[in-house]
């Protein structure tokens, strides 16, 4: 199977991505976040999501229930606010499953144990995740979810789509034990 279609297959979320340029671009800063990381796609399934504590939760797990997450918020905002508070779909989506993917680079696996790398201990991944997405023609509404979901983003405005995907990943980082 194609690198691609293993990336799909792992996170199936991609392609509840309606727009085929955006989606594809997902695909690609995922891919390419792999291949300079020295990961497989499956990778994906056997690395923790956070080195921050202990825990049992793969990349993953992660990426797939913190964009489910921030589209259930899209579908109670439509379906209760009527119009009054909508956010973009596809951007939300795009934002929640790139959010993380810099920790390909922050990350590395040294005898079956996972690590922060050299370049992750200099430059943390919401920062290499802006540069991957900008390489593949990422839009700035997504790169500012990116840039922003963490701690990082905090002194400064966050769009509607950011605050979500940024909530959303708390949810799924202060929920757990570790
Ligand atoms: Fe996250």
């Amino acid at each position: 199977m194609e690198v691609n279609d293993e990336i799909r297959r792992i996170l199936p979320e991609i392609d509840w991505i309606e727009d085929t340029s955006l989606r594809n671009k997902v695909i690609a800063t995922w891919a390419d976040g792999l291949r300079r990381g020295e990961w497989t796609p499956d990778d994906i399934t056997r690395m923790p999501f956070t080195l921050a504590k202990v825990v049992d939760i793969s990349f993953a797990q992660h990426v797939r229930s913190v964009t489910r997450i921030c589209l259930a918020a899209a579908e109670t905002f439509a379906e209760i606010y009527q119009g009054k508070l909508s956010l973009d779909r596809d951007v939300l989506l795009a934002g929640a499953l790139l959010h993380d993917v810099g920790k390909l680079l922050e990350m590395e696996e040294v005898d079956g144990t996972f690590r922060k790398s050299a370049a992750g201990k200099l430059v943390r991944h919401p920062f290499s995740g802006v540069a991957l997405a900008d390489e593949h023609g990422i839009p700035p509404a997504v790169q500012h979810i990116i840039g922003t979901h963490s701690k990082e983003g905090d002194p400064y405005p966050r769009t509607p789509e950011a605050v979500v995907v940024h909530l959303a990943d708390f949810m799924n980082f202060d929920t757990i034990a570790g």
